[in-house]
């Protein structure tokens, strides 16, 4: 019974992503997490990830770059997406990057973030 549980939750799956195409990204997972970005980010992170936000005018220590090659180098998508959702104190940074715990559950919109600040550099 689990196992059909399982296989039909994993082929409705595969129908939800048009056919399994995993490269895809599905436009609504992306125009959320563009919402996202836009509501909830931009004021600090601005608009091109820089950093200037008018939040950010405010913040010590202030939201780095993600133009910046070198942390794009060494930083991981897990660590991008856990201070995301878990905020900044879950991985030693300041708690001036608050936790973010509805996007808990939507790791997809999470990814799409993760893809955004990846796309800064
Ligand atoms: C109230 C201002 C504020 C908002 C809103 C905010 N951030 Fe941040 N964020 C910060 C600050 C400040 C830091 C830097 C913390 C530090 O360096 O100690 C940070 C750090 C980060 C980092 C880690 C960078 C690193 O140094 O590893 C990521 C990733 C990030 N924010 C993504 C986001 C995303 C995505 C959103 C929207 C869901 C968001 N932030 C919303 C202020 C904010």
């Amino acid at each position: 019974m689990n196992k059909l549980v399982f296989f039909s939750t994993m082929s409705l799956l595969v129908l939800a992503c048009g056919g399994g195409d995993e490269s895809k990204a599905d436009p609504a997972v992306v125009a959320e997490a563009e919402k996202v970005w836009k509501e909830k980010c931009v004021t600090c992170h601005g608009d091109r990830g820089m950093g200037d936000g008018p939040g950010a005018a405010a913040l010590n220590p202030k939201p780095r770059t993600f133009k910046d090659p070198r942390w794009q180098m060494q930083t991981k998508d897990e660590r991008i997406a856990k201070v995301i959702v878990e905020g900044g104190k879950s991985v030693g940074l300041s708690e001036g990057m608050a936790p973010n715990p509805e996007l808990a559950d939507k790791p997809e919109v999470v990814a799409e973030l993760v893809k955004k600040i990846r796309g800064f550099r």
